[in-house]
């Protein structure tokens, strides 16, 4: 296992949209576990493939950040099949470090994937974990917490981040 390098905004990879994966072979698995371990490490309570630049629709997610180990979930091809209700919360991502913004999600989803046996998986997550599910699915889209805020606070974050970039 390796921790891998997050990438963060304005790098390609984030804007475009992760294929699905066809095979759990060998490399699939390595990038999972991998990408559980750097999450965990980071700390964070969710990954997607593309932000350690794998275009691929693979996500983790772990409310415990490794303290319970039934709270890990690992998803390929995840799908929101029906969403509800409406939840505002602050959100923040590791590849847009230093932001938090409010954000609205649904409060109750239900998810499909597969895991890494193959195995069909159908979760109802409420609250915090379906928000994660929500933002980490967005990542496969190639969209950002920050797409989904309003045009001029968008903007104004944009030119933030911009800043910050161009002094580091
Ligand atoms: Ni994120």
């Amino acid at each position: 296992m390796a921790i891998r390098e997050i990438i963060t905004i304005g790098h390609p990879t984030l804007a475009r949209k992760a294929s699905p994966v066809e095979n759990i072979d060998g490399h699939i698995i390595e990038l999972a576990r991998d990408m559980v371990e750097t999450m965990h490490q980071a700390p964070g309570i969710g990954l997607a493939a593309p932000q350690v630049n794998e275009s691929l629709r693979l996500i983790t997610v772990d409310l415990s950040v490794g303290k319970n180990r039934d709270d890990l979930f690992i998803m390929i091809n995840p799908e929101i099949l029906e969403s509800e209700g409406e939840q505002v919360s602050e959100e923040g991502c590791l590849s847009v470090p230093g932001i938090y913004e409010k954000v609205v999600r649904p409060r109750k989803i239900l998810v499909r994937g597969y895991n890494l046996d193959g195995r069909e998986i159908r979760l109802e997550a409420e609250d915090l974990l379906a928000r994660v599910f929500c933002h980490e699915i967005d990542h496969l889209e190639g969209k950002l917490f920050i797409d989904r805020l309003s045009p001029l606070k968008r903007r104004l974050l944009r030119s933030r981040l911009k800043k910050q970039l161009e002094k580091d």
